[in-house]
């Protein structure tokens, strides 16, 4: 059973469409990069994984359920980082995460262990008990990350990280997201950041223009790279997301 499987999946904005006929299987314990320009489908692919979208057609599987039949089974093991956090600003960093622990039915006493724990390991501990409001930006993205950790989810789905964090804080979740993958959980982020993808991600998936133009581990794109061998993801994403005609433009710019 994969952790998260989706077939044929297929998203329409009217005449747009976002996410075209998309397969893709990712497996417990694996890291796997999303990797796009921006507008290629990432988000949309996100929140169709995630059950915030209705697929136009396709399916979405986690853990073998079917997100549109047992939603409620299949968003319970996902634990959702969404590339705007909507956060309750009137709410502390402690009260938050024990909502997000009660939408997730988990028991108060874990939620407090965990809630303790978070707070901790994210350093907001002595901004716990004030509000979200007056947290920094950085310090929001933790406890919105805190929130996605609290009920131990098997999936965690992270769209576009590590925008505004300090290194400590940027290492911090890179540990996590690399431990929970050690303990079996599956990660599936979405990033701008190709250093961070090479470096942490078993597979790499390129999507552009609503289609997955390749999937594989490093060497594996290196060989779909026509110059292969000798270039890094930045020179592969550029290859295969055709931004070199782009280049022959700016050149002939005056
Ligand atoms: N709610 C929406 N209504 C219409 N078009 C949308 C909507 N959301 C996204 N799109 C379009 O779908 C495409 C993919 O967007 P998105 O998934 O947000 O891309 P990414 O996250 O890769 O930057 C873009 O062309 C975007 O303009
Ligand atoms: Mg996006």
């Amino acid at each position: 059973m994969s952790a998260i499987e989706l077939k044929n999946l297929t998203k329409k904005y009217g005449s747009l469409t976002a996410v075209n006929d998309l397969n893709l299987e990712i497996e417990n314990g694996e890291i796997f990069g999303f990797l796009g320009p921006n507008g290629a489908g990432k988000t949309t692919t996100i929140k169709l994984m995630t059950g915030l979208l209705k697929p136009s057609s396709g399916t979405v599987k986690i853990l073998d359920y079917d997100i549109q039949v047992n939603p409620i089974e299949a968003k319970s093991n996902i634990g959702l980082i969404p590339d705007e956090p909507n956060i309750y600003e009137k709410l502390t960093g402690r009260e938050f995460l024990r909502f997000m622990g009660s939408i997730f039915k988990v028991e108060i006493d874990v939620i407090i262990k965990k809630t303790a724990e978070l707070l901790k390991i994210f350093d907001l501990q002595s901004k716990a008990d004030e509000l979200i409001q007056t947290y920094s930006h950085g310090m929001k993205q933790k406890i919105a990350i805190a929130g996605a950790l609290i009920h131990s989810p098997k999936i965690i789905v992270f769209d576009e990280p590590t925008i505004g964090l300090d290194p400590k804080s940027a290492r911090t979740i890179k540990d996590i997201l690399k431990f929970r993958a050690e303990a079996g959980d599956c990660i599936f982020m979405s990033t701008h950041i190709l250093e961070i993808a090479e470096r942490m991600c078993d597979r790499i998936g390129i999507i552009n223009n609503g289609n997955l133009i390749a999937v594989g581990n490093m060497d594996e794109l290196r060989h779909m790279s026509k110059k292969s061998g000798k270039y890094d993801l930045e020179e592969i994403f550029l290859e295969l997301t055709n931004a070199e005609e782009n280049s022959e433009l700016i050149k002939s710019l005056s």
